[in-house]
């Protein structure tokens, strides 16, 4: 058991303008490890499976509890956040990339700010800041809570984006998660004040209709989020939006 060990292959990059390489990483073998916590000994170990120096390895990570949505990546090919990926879970060498439709900034870290001009793209929260206080809001039954809560559970972490085929360059699509979003405060009694604006946003180029309904978005997704519910959902509140604009405008 004490020869036990954990190989690694890792992509490295050191910044947007070099080329990408592959660097191979052994260390030992414990119980309950995680790839953050591999990283974490790579850092402190600092040196390739074949002896030379390296650098320690760039990644975003935060909550350590898949809560933060920060550090996904590609773990064996797919999608996945990085501490709740157990190393017994997974095969080896385990093969870490960076995710692949987002700017790489380094190593496995992306810069994933296309998610957040999204969400203020369909104005994904309730305004309610003022000068005065505006009280509490409607009470919502328990039923009503229980249907927005699944969507509440987004942790912004891309991973339906990246699996997504529409979500490239060529469509400008918001993604699954925006969608999610979207539903999410329209369902709410205040937020419902800006659901017209929420679904116009939806409209036109990179709105809703780019979905292919692939459903990728829905079986990668961490939290289980009902997804294609929302896109579904969400895509009829759009047409029928757009039917009433049209008489009303
Ligand atoms: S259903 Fe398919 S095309 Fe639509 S958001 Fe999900 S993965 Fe993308
Ligand atoms: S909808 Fe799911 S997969 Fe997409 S960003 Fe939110 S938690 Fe991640
Ligand atoms: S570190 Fe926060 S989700 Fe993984």
């Amino acid at each position: 058991m004490a020869d036990k060990t954990i190989q690694l292959k890792i992509k490295r990059q050191p910044n947007p303008e070099v080329a990408a390489y592959w660097e191979d990483f052994e260390l030992p073998w414990r119980p309950n490890m995680n790839v953050i916590s591999v990283l974490m000994e790579l850092a402190m170990l600092a040196k390739t499976k074949d002896g030379k120096p390296t650098t320690p390895i760039t990644y975003d990570s935060n909550c350590l509890e898949e809560v933060c949505g920060s550090c996904a990546m590609l773990i064996n090919g797919k999608a996945h956040m990085a501490c709740s990926a157990l190393i017994d879970d997974l095969e080896q060498p385990i093969k870490l990339e960076p995710l692949s439709k987002f700017p790489i900034v380094r190593d496995l870290a992306v810069d994933r700010k296309v998610l957040f001009e999204n969400l203020k793209r369909v104005k994904a929260w309730i305004p309610i800041d003022g000068t005065y206080d505006l009280g509490p809001g409607p009470r919502q039954s328990e039923a009503q809570q229980n249907e927005e809560y699944p969507y509440s559970r987004c942790i912004s972490c891309t991973c339906c984006m990246e699996v997504c085929p529409q979500f490239n360059e060529d469509t400008g699509f918001v993604g699954a998660a925006t969608i999610a979003q979207v539903l999410l405060f329209n369902l709410n009694p205040t937020g419902q004040m800006q659901a017209p604006e929420r679904l116009r946003a939806l409209m036109g180029d990179g709105g809703i209709h780019e979905c292919g309904y692939a459903q990728n978005c829905v079986e990668i997704c961490p939290k289980d989020i009902p997804l294609t519910k929302a896109i579904a959902t969400v895509g009829r509140a759009v047409v029928g939006q757009a039917v009433k604009d049209l008489f009303t405008t």
